[in-house]
């Protein structure tokens, strides 16, 4: 009989009760004061691992990065808290504040700079990989397949761990050529020609660039666009141990290189349980709308249960309060449209929807609440861009913080690679049984 008595704090050790016997392990306690009994040596020691489908209380490394607090609502990026963040830095210098774990100075934030801008133009041999793809292809396809296929053009990329001075450059490249590689993409995927990047703007307004410039009549850079664009790259630029940041580490701990683990990153993002999100909350406002609905009976329906439907935007594995994200895009989202003067429809709905479901007890006992991706695509919408590139924004925010994590691993040693164990529950030893005698 396996009985598991305490899993107390005993100073520093929790105790184990297994088969009658007590085995002590270490508790760790990170800088915010959170715990952790430290298992590694648990199946060395008493021949049981540990079972904890979708990994809901395991922590897989130590990270010096960010940090989050869901039951209160608090997410911080080496100790600065997003609200500040949001209201004072720009995504550059948030990029260089996860990577090297301090604010830039001036110098430094000059020189990431310019090795961003140095860094920004693809390989023109890219360009014949574009044209591989057909016209109405996923940006999300295109960009994990491109920013793989662009690590060929640096054969530097691939000796093993690149540091420092290689590290500082793949990193930049990394970052400007996401954003290049994704307006490229969907160019591409509209059967437009490409826009090349300018030299004298900025990161976020050179992305607007290469994207709309020959679209729209005299399309103007506006300051607010701008903003609004760069403070949703800012706020998706880490949040700790999601499922693309742990693939990334997960590839990382094979040492493969940059651009191979973010492209990893790139397609675990993809779904819609993870950043295809944003993608999904305007589907659903749109079948909403659609059907002449305030957002009641698609509510009554996420309930039911039988329909199989959720609310998507709502919800977090980490929040159990109100996502900060969510607080400012709101915000933004609503200063933006009354700037460039739009209505949108669909962030009534959006409106209405939370206000029911923050009332409602099926959301309020489950402890669900908007997140980052409920109302960012209705910005992203008012900023002109297509819904299927939604989620491509989110990888080109989410960039820094899979290199920071990238970095952490190649900055330990010790980092052993990745590789969980199972519980296998599939058919005990089976013979092989020739053909004929499988019957139909
Ligand atoms: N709508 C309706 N019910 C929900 C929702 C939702 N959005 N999210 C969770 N629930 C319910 C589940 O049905 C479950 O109910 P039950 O206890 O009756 O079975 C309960 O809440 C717990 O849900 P889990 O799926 O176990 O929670 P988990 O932590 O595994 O999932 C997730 C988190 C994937 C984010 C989930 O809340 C979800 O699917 N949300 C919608 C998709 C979404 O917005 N994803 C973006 C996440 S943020 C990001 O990646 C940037």
């Amino acid at each position: 009989m396996i009985v598991i008595l305490i899993k107390k704090f005993m100073g520093n050790t929790a105790r184990l009760e297994l088969d009658g016997k007590v085995y002590e392990f270490p508790v760790v306690t990170g800088s915010e004061n959170e715990k952790a009994i430290d298992i590694t040596k648990l199946r060395d020691t008493t021949g049981y691992i540990t079972f904890d489908d979708g990994y809901a209380n395991t922590g897989s490394c130590v990270s010096n990065i960010t940090f989050i607090d869901g039951e209160k609502g608090v997410l911080r990026y080496r100790g600065i808290p997003i609200e500040e963040l949001a209201e004072k830095s720009t995504f550059v210098e948030t990029a260089y504040l996860l990577i090297y774990g301090h604010l830039p100075t001036k110098k430094e934030l000059q020189n990431f700079s310019n090795l961003l801008t140095q860094n920004q133009f693809l390989h023109e041999d890219m360009k014949y990989h574009f044209e591989g793809f057909s016209a109405g292809a996923h940006p999300m396809a295109i960009l994990s397949a491109m920013i793989n296929a662009s690590s060929c053009f640096y054969p530097g990329l691939m000796l093993g761990r690149p540091f420092p001075e290689r590290f500082d450059i793949h990193a930049a490249r990394l970052i400007s050529q996401v954003r290049t590689i994704a307006a490229f993409s969907y160019r591409k995927s509209r059967g437009l020609p490409i826009i090349y990047p300018k030299k004298t703007l900025k990161y976020t307004a050179n992305f607007l660039h290469m994207m709309f410039s020959d679209v729209y009549e005299d399309y103007e850079l506006k300051p607010e666009v701008v903003h609004a664009l760069d403070l949703i790259f800012l706020l998706h630029a880490d949040h700790e141990q999601n499922c693309s940041t742990s693939t990334v580490r997960m590839v990382a701990s094979s040492q493969a290189n940059l651009f191979a683990c973010a492209a990893a990153g790139v397609c675990a993002l993809w779904g819609p349980l993870h950043g295809g999100a944003n993608q999904a909350v305007i589907k659903m406002l749109e079948e909403i709308r659609e059907a002449g609905d305030d957002g009641s009976k698609f509510i009554s329906e996420v309930k039911s249960k039988t329909s199989g439907k959720r609310l998507m935007g709502f919800g977090h594995r980490i929040y159990k309060n109100y996502d900060p994200r969510a607080k400012i895009i709101k915000k933004v989202c609503d200063d933006l449209l009354k700037t460039l003067n739009r209505v949108d429809p669909l962030l009534d709905i959006a409106k209405k929807l939370e206000e029911t479901a923050l009332k409602d007890s099926y959301f309020i006992e489950r402890r669900l609440y908007p997140n980052v991706d409920f109302y960012s695509g209705i910005i992203m919408r008012a900023v002109g861009i297509p819904t299927e590139m939604f989620t491509v924004i989110f990888a080109i925010g989410r960039t820094p913080g899979w290199i920071a994590n990238f970095k952490e691993i190649m900055d330990n040693p010790k980092c052993r690679i990745y590789r969980p164990r199972q519980i296998y529950n599939g058919k005990t030893v089976n013979h092989y049984m020739p053909i004929e005698e499988r019957g139909e």
